[in-house]
């Protein structure tokens, strides 16, 4: 068996390994990719865009007063305008599998919320 002969496998299996990944990204890689520039890596809102768009701090135990998964997957799936119909929140349905949504609802909780 001759080594080079392994070469096309090895490079096929290490360009479909990030692409599987891509896939399903878990919660904490959709976080920082699709929130993280309105929430804040920290979930605090202290950003440029966070500021503007005066969002609550995810780490107030406040803002969890009536937090539920099922409201936080909604808020994910469905997004928020403000009256004039203007997007405050990106509508991630469509955007991110239903499972990446699960998995980023369970990150924000279990990372932010202040534990009861
Ligand atoms: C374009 C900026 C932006 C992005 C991106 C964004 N959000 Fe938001 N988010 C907001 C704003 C603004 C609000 C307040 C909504 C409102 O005014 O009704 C909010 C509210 C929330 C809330 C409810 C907190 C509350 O105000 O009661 C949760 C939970 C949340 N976002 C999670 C997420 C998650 C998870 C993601 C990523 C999948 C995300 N957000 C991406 C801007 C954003």
């Amino acid at each position: 068996m001759k080594l080079f002969r392994l070469v096309p496998f090895l490079a096929a299996f290490a360009l479909a390994m990030p692409l599987t990944a891509a896939a399903g990204d878990d919660g904490a890689t959709v976080f920082k990719k699709k929130c993280a520039t309105c929430h804040g890596k920290d979930g605090k809102g202290k950003t440029d865009m966070g500021e503007e768009l005066k969002i609550k701090d995810l780490t107030d135990a406040a803002t969890w007063k009536d937090l539920t998964d099922e409201k936080v997957e909604k808020q994910v799936n469905d997004g928020a305008k403000d009256e004039s119909g203007k997007e405050r929140m990106t509508a991630f349905k469509g955007k991110l599998s239903a499972e990446e949504i699960k998995a980023v609802v369970a990150y924000v909780r279990t990372t932010f919320a202040p534990k009861k």
